[in-house]
């Protein structure tokens, strides 16, 4: 669970229950800025797709998206986005400290998926495990530097990412780690995401 009181599903009910789509209807500009790495139509997971903004722009561009979160109110707005987008993709609606893939992707995207350990550490593990030879794990996330900023993102440090944290965590047989940096990016994503934040974006090869 997220903390002591809530689960991730009523915790982030509670935040997509406004009207609106928090993150706006647009891509992360990381994520979209690499969908040329990834196989044409192939299958693609968005890991915490939230209310689908990345799942929408993905399955606009041709993919076999699944979008992936534990939050009820997040997946129907994924949805009726899409609906309204005319695209389609599945959802699969559990929270990930449940999680038992069965199904290999070409590749899992995943924007500002904050998990506390060890569920962090098991989920982006089995993220990898899921990808077929040559798939990515593509990622972005606030950087623990984020803290003083109030540009988005949760404010308590063990939510918060590091570079070394993501090297750990994909510190296993196979990863190949393409790129991994803190950036200082302009964030405009909805009213969630606005101004100058520092963020971790890693992607991952699976041999
Ligand atoms: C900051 S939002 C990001 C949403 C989306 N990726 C985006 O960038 O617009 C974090 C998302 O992660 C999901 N999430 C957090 N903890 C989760 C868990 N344990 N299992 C499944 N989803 C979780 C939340 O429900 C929420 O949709």
């Amino acid at each position: 669970m997220q903390n002591e009181e809530l689960s991730a599903a009523r915790m982030w009910d509670n935040k997509f229950s406004r009207e609106g789509y928090f993150y706006g209807f647009e891509p992360n500009a990381f994520i979209e800025s690499k969908t040329s790495l990834l196989v044409p139509k192939g299958k693609v997971l968005c890991l915490g797709e939230g209310e689908g903004r990345n799942a929408v722009y993905l399955a606009d561009k041709g993919f076999n998206v699944t979008a992936l979160d534990a939050s009820p109110i997040g997946m129907t707005k994924a949805l009726a986005m899409a609906s309204k987008r005319g695209v389609s993709f599945k959802t699969e609606l559990l929270d990930l400290e449940q999680w038992e893939p069965k199904e290999q992707y070409n590749a899992v995207v995943s924007s500002y998926l904050h998990l506390e350990e060890p569920l962090r550490t098991k989920a982006f593990r089995q993220a990898f495990e899921i990808l077929k030879t040559n798939g990515y794990f593509i990622g972005e996330f606030f950087s623990i530097n984020q803290i003083p900023r109030e540009s988005g993102g949760p404010k308590k440090p063990s939510l918060l990412y590091t570079i070394d944290d993501l090297k750990k965590v994909f510190d296993v047989e196979g990863a190949k780690l393409i790129y991994l940096e803190e950036c200082d990016v302009a964030l405009d994503e909805g009213n969630g995401h606005q101004g100058d934040a520092l963020v971790v974006r890693v992607i991952v090869q699976k041999a």
